[in-house]
């Protein structure tokens, strides 16, 4: 059993993590340490020793061998949006929530697509080129305003609304087509297939995720799909465009355009070379997956999931937790203390659990579970007096994998 009542939690935060994080853990007086590199396995199981809770960017694996040899830890923080860099499942077993931060570079994306969108209408990219190259090519042939023109934005997710509200300020007129139903903002219209999305659309702009269902969702099908001349541009993943048909398509002006920031295979560092088919085609933009790429960003990530850390450390919160069962807390009262445990999602638990309760005579005031196939992550707000006792039998019950009280 861990119990942190006068114990103050300290956190080692890796590779730079912007100093968002540490100052919001710093203004709740928690000890933090700030490290610039990536450390490496043996490292960190070393460093990890002094700390109950580690944050790390993408570089940073957090290995089972780690996990096994730490599993004092509490929880583990992703600073960014992927956490493949994290064995989740033994995480979980051990009773490790990770976090990380999915959302907080959506105005980032949002507000690259609305600037993509208008350079492409006006061939900004091109201009600029030549402009650098010393040719002088002023001309209005072939550019446009956007004002009033038609956005088709596929997939309407946190991304996708937003270029909805954006767009709309600019004078568009707003399509979406999602598979989940959603309430379209503003003066958006909600498209009944991806069809008709395609063929009503000046500009279409690709917000979903990668799933077996938008693998190659945009082929030469569905550019024959779009008007004549229409503009795509692709700021989700790389996979969802079959890249080849694309290139078609533009060479037979089927397509007026491309801005692509995601791409199938994409160098794993800077001093990689960047090869695609799309390279050297007129009024095609490449950008190298930066669409999320912002200071603000790299702050609100820090930010958010400083916030989501905290709010585990003071009241057992796992809201947002990629690997573990989620349950959203209210603030502790007064008089009471706060049981955590995590336990192996076996048949018998809880009455082992209950039983421990109505010997000790204990008073449940409030009472939360939640589970997922292989752990249960139960929360009892009880009695001051009581909490210790019962925190005490509940760890040394078999099935045990996590216990601690909040005081
Ligand atoms: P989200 O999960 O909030 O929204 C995705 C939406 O797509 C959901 O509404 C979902 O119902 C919908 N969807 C799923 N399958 C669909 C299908 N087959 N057809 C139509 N709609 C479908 O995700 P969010 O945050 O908006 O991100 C969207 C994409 O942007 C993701 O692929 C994400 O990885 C990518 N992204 C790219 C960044 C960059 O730097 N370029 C940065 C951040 C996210």
């Amino acid at each position: 059993m861990q119990n942190y009542s006068h114990k103050k939690y300290r956190f080692l935060l890796l590779e730079a993590i912007h100093p968002s994080a540490k100052e919001i853990l710093e203004g709740e007086a928690y000890q933090v340490e700030l490290l610039n590199h990536s450390p490496k396995e043996s490292e960190i199981i070393s460093l990890a020793k002094n700390y109950d809770f580690i944050g790390i960017r993408s570089k940073t694996q957090i290995t089972e061998n780690i996990l096994k040899s730490s599993q004092h830890l509490l929880g583990i923080g992703c600073f960014c949006i992927g956490t493949d860099q994290v064995d989740l499942l033994k995480a979980n077993q051990l009773g490790i929530p990770v976090f990380n931060a999915p959302y907080s570079n959506t105005r980032s994306v949002a507000e690259l697509v609305l600037a993509e969108i208008v350079c492409l209408s006006r061939q900004v990219c091109d201009r600029s080129a030549q402009a650098h190259l010393g040719q002088w090519i002023k001309s209005a042939a072939g550019s446009h305003e956007v004002r009033g023109k038609t956005l088709g934005i596929v997939g309407y997710g946190h991304i996708g609304s937003q270029v909805s509200v954006l767009a709309e300020a600019f004078g568009m007129r707003v399509l979406f087509y999602d598979v989940v139903k959603k309430l379209p903002l503003g003066n958006s219209k909600v498209c009944e297939s991806i069809g008709e999305l395609l063929k009503n659309s000046d500009f279409v702009t690709l917000h979903v995720p990668d799933t077996k269902q938008t693998k190659e969702m945009m082929t030469t099908r569905e550019f024959a799909q779009m008007k004549k001349g229409a503009f795509l541009i692709n700021a989700s993943r790389g996979s969802v465009v079959k890249v080849s048909d694309l290139v078609k398509a533009i060479k037979e002006h089927q397509v007026g355009g491309a801005a692509i920031d995601v791409f199938p295979a994409e160098p794993s560092s800077n001093n990689e070379k960047f090869v695609s088919e799309l390279q050297g085609l007129e009024n095609v933009i490449l950008t190298p997956h930066i669409g999320g790429s912002t200071e603000e960003a790299q702050a609100a990530i820090g930010a958010e999931v400083a916030a989501s850390l905290l709010s585990f450390a003071r009241l057992g919160n796992t809201r947002g937790a990629v690997n573990f069962p989620n349950v959203d807390l209210p603030v502790l009262h007064a008089d009471s203390h706060r049981l955590l445990n995590v336990h192996q999602n076996v048949p018998g638990v809880l009455s082992d659990i209950t039983k421990i309760v109505s010997d000790l005579g204990a008073n449940i005031q409030a009472q939360y579970l939640s589970t997922d196939s292989k752990i249960g992550f139960l929360v009892m707000d009880m009695e001051k007096g009581s909490a210790d006792q019962v925190s005490k039998q509940v760890a040394g019950l078999r099935t045990s994998i996590q216990t601690r009280v909040l005081y």
